[in-house]
Parts: C-alpha cells; sequence; structure tokens
C-alpha cells in the first residue's frame, strides 16, 4: 500500500535526526509534506550533543528526495511563539495541518540538580503542550496528533532513579501520557484523534553516545557502542537492545493514516516486551 497519507501535511518537532528525521520522511514517502522543527543548540544541562544545522538540512534534502515538500525552522519547543511562527508559515506555504508529531525531547540523566530535572520537563512536557497549542488552529476533522512519551512513563524503578534529570524526564512523559490521554477526549468533537506512543530504547542521538556507553557500561574506561550492547539487551526479554527510529515511523505512520481515523487515546507500548512484565496500565498512574 502507498500513498498512505497522499496530501497531507505534517508538523514535527525535534525533526533534524533520530525519531524525528525518521517519520519525516517515512510520511513524506507516503505522500505528506512536511513541516520541520529542530532547536539546532546545545541545551547546557543535556550531557550529549543536540542536533545542528546541517541535521536539519540533511531531512530536507531526504524529504525533497521523495519528491514531497519541506518547510523547515529553527524553532524552540520551550517557546510557543517560535512554535507558531513556525507552523504558521508552513501552512501558508503548504496549505492544510493534518498530522502533529510531537517528537521532540532531551534527556539529563545522571545529574542532581533541580535545574536537569526543571530543563528536561520544560522540553519533554511544556513543549509538547507548546506544540498542540500551536498547531490547534490550523486541525479539522480527520487531524491527528501523535504525542512521543516513551516507556520511562509507565516503568518505575528505571530512568526515574538516575539523578533529578533522570526523574525528570520520567515526570515529563507520565504527564505526556496523561495530556494525550485527556486531550484525546478533548478533541473528540472535533473528530481529531491523540495518541501516545511509548518506545524503548531507540537508536539515535539520545542513546549512541559516549554518555550513554559510560552509563550502561560504568566497568569500562572508555566503553563503546558495542561495548553498551549486552546491557541493553539483558533489559529486553525480546533481546532486542533498540529499535531503529523507522520502527516507530510504522506506528507512527498507521496513526498519521486514515486507517486509524476512529482510534483516539491509544498508548501504545513499543518496548520490546519490557512492559509486559511490569504492567499492563492504559493510562500511566
Ligand atoms: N532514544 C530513545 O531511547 C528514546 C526512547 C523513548 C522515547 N524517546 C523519545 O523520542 C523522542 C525523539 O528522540 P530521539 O530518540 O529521536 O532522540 P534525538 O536526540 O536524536 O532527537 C531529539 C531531537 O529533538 C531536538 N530538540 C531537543 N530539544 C529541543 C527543543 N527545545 N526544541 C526543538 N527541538 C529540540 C534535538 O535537537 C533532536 O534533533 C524524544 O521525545 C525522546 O524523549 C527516545
Amino acid at each position: 500500500m502507498t500513498g498512505r497519507v497522499e496530501g497531507k501535511v505534517a508538523f514535527i518537532t525535534g525533526a533534524a535526526r533520530g525519531q524525528g528525521r525518521s517519520h519525516a520522511v517515512r510520511l513524506a514517502e507516503e505522500g505528506a509534506d512536511i513541516i520541520a522543527v529542530d532547536l539546532l543548540e546545545e541545551i547546557d544541562t543535556v550531557p550529549y550533543p543536540l542536533a545542528g544545522k546541517e541535521d536539519l538540512e540533511e531531512t530536507v534534502r531526504l524529504v525533497e528526495a521523495t519528491g514531497r515538500r519541506i518547510v523547515a525552522r529553527r524553532a524552540d519547543v520551550r517557546v510557543l511563539s517560535e512554535l507558531q511562527a513556525a507552523v504558521d508559515e508552513g501552512v501558508a506555504e503548504l496549505g492544510r495541518l493534518d498530522i502533529v508529531l510531537a517528537n521532540a525531547g532531551i534527556l539529563t540523566m545522571g545529574l542532581d540538580t533541580p535545574k536537569a530535572f526543571l530543563d528536561v520537563v520544560q522540553v519533554n512536557l511544556l513543549g509538547v503542550i507548546n506544540t498542540v497549542t500551536a498547531a490547534e488552529p490550523h486541525l479539522q476533522a480527520g487531524g491527528s496528533i501523535v504525542l512521543t512519551g516513551s516507556t520511562a512513563a509507565l516503568l518505575s524503578g528505571s530512568v526515574d532513579m538516575a539523578g533529578a534529570g533522570g526523574l525528570g524526564y520520567a515526570h515529563a512523559k507520565r504527564h505526556v501520557g496523561r495530556f494525550g490521554h485527556d486531550m484525546a477526549r478533548v478533541f473528540a468533537k472535533q473528530q481529531i484523534t491523540v495518541n501516545v506512543i511509548h518506545p524503548t530504547n531507540v537508536h539515535s542521538g539520545m542513546m549512541d553516545n559516549d554518555f550513554m556507553y559510560h552509563a550502561f557500561r560504568p566497568d569500562l574506561s572508555s566503553p563503546t557502542g558495542e561495548d553498551m550492547m549486552p546491557a541493553l539487551v539483558d533489559k529486553s526479554p525480546m533481546g532486542v537492545p533498540w529499535l531503529e527510529p523507522h520502527d516507530v515511523s510504522e506506528a507512527i505512520l498507521y496513526f498519521a493514516s486514515d486507517e486509524a481515523k476512529w482510534v483516539t487515546g491509544q498508548q501504545l507500548k513499543l518496548d520490546g516486551g519490557q512492559l509486559g512484565p511490569v504492567t499492563n496500565a492504559g493510562v500511566p498512574a
């Protein structure tokens, strides 16, 4: 099946690399035009590099290679006015808005300061609320919103134990789950769906970096990505160290397509079995 989102326009935050880029390209392959935003600078409590200008340029190149159009802008999800400007310009150029992917996120794991907690909540929770707020005036019946949570939203005793930054990550993702759950009711009368995805580890810049190698292999002085693999596999009932971004994009594509036009309020776990033994809760606590 092709053209599953033909003629639609998708607004994607954190689109310069990783999952956001993958979603942009996958939706474009299926016929969507893209409004892409990213921060394009560092945040001082994040212990790994965020995306740069050249990353967003690569997303533009990949989307255009599919034959679709893309409007790419620098915007910080913490600043509502920046998101509004980007989405307004994107809609003016591409004509409409159908799909909203609140995907941008950071991880300040390991840092045990109030600022680390507050920074991750600002990006991962306030940023999601701002994304929906900026998009809402442009959405109409048949629209779909997908929020990116994390298994961290549904799992205690994991990242929430990794300093104030890790707790902030879990806190933000739990609230993203609740926000999505309640927004599904709020948008139902408009016939706009709202769903949340909760991936386990994903192979992106957030996981594939020196900080993470050290976090998972504190026994080694210079660990590599390869060295981290056994520790990741060990935590996965299905033995999968991490998902590839395109694994997540397939779920996004489903929620964004007309196949899911009556599917709303879901909390979809893409977890390789990680949460099964822990909880079957549909709604984060
Ligand atoms: N990688 C994982 O293991 C994993 C697991 C579960 C959930 N997630 C979530 O998936 C989403 C995508 O992350 P990813 O894995 O692609 O990681 P990533 O670090 O590769 O991508 C995140 C993107 O968000 C951008 N960003 C950060 N702060 C921003 C801001 N203030 N404004 C605009 N853009 C900003 C970054 O520059 C980057 O391009 C995040 O919400 C993350 O929390 C990731």
